[in-house]
């Protein structure tokens, strides 16, 4: 019997591939049978993925860019069925403290966050409607549905950044929205949540983090991408609209 999580003859577009967690996600889903292309930036950086079937350097938030991305898939690879969104746009003032985030960079980072996930949603959506469905996974994070916890940045220069909850709070609705539309499409839509993924941050964040989450670590790429794959393949054929968090039970206390 076929596994329910075989993604083979399936095309699967992944925004940030060369990240933390998309490199983990192309390797997962390469894994599962998937062909995978990268769009990304990074175009060094998806290349070095031997999961990559194909990259093409890509900023997400340009139109032009991300349509050549999808034309360069579908006419490469016979079509896109799945669409991952894990770039994470932001200029290089990203990071700063409520009080220090000037306007016009809370405008940039949440407009350059949001876009880098609807271009790429928009043209890839176009793409599986014509061709009868597909699916969409999108980025959340804890942050995206409940308040950080500050105590944990204490002792360190890290935050969370005030655009990241306006974002991904938006990303999470938006993906509501969007399985709503595209349902009777035959597009699925879902997002992902991650808690805090290990990175060699600060140890006093990394103790402190730890202390606050039941399962006692900090999440793995790998971690990440499982729920990926999941809510990609056959196995999650009737789940639209839902926001799978993969946090060790962060959110639960
Ligand atoms: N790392 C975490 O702890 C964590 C936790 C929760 C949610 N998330 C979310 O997971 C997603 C991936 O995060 P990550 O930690 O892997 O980030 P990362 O910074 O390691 O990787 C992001 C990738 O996006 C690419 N990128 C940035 N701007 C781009 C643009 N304009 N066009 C194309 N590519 C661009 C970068 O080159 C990079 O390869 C993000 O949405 C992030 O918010 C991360």
């Amino acid at each position: 019997m076929t596994s329910l999580f075989d993604l083979t003859d399936e095309t699967v577009l992944v925004t940030g591939g060369a990240g933390l967690i998309g490199s983990a996600i192309c390797d997962a889903i390469d894994a599962h049978g998937g062909t995978v292309v990268v769009a990304d930036l990074d175009g060094e950086g998806g290349r070095a993925l031997d999961s990559a079937a194909r990259v093409v350097e890509t900023d997400v938030t340009d139109e032009a860019d991300v349509q050549t991305a999808v034309d360069v898939t579908v006419e490469e690879f016979g079509g896109l069925d799945v669409l991952v969104n894990a770039a994470y746009p932001r200029n290089d003032r990203y990071g700063r403290r409520y009080e220090d985030v000037a306007i016009d960079d809370w405008r940039d980072n949440v407009d350059r966050h949001l876009a880098g996930c609807y271009v790429p949603t928009y043209y890839a959506t176009r793409e599986m409607v014509d061709s009868g469905g597909g699916s969409v996974v999108n980025f959340g994070s804890i942050y995206g549905v409940q308040a950080p916890d500050f105590t944990v940045y204490e002792g360190t220069d890290m935050t969370s950044p005030v655009e990241y909850a306006a974002t991904k709070g938006g990303i999470i609705n938006l993906t509501r929205y969007l399985a709503s539309y595209l349902g009777p499409a035959g597009v699925r839509v879902n997002a992902v949540s991650p808690g805090g993924v290990f990175d060699d941050q600060d140890e006093q964040f990394v103790d402190a983090y730890e202390r606050r989450t039941p399962m006692g670590r900090m999440a793995t790429p790998e971690d990440v991408a499982g729920a990926v794959v999941y809510l990609a393949s056959d196995a999650a054929s009737y789940v639209t609209g839902q926001n799978l968090v993969v946090d060790g039970g962060w959110t639960i206390s």
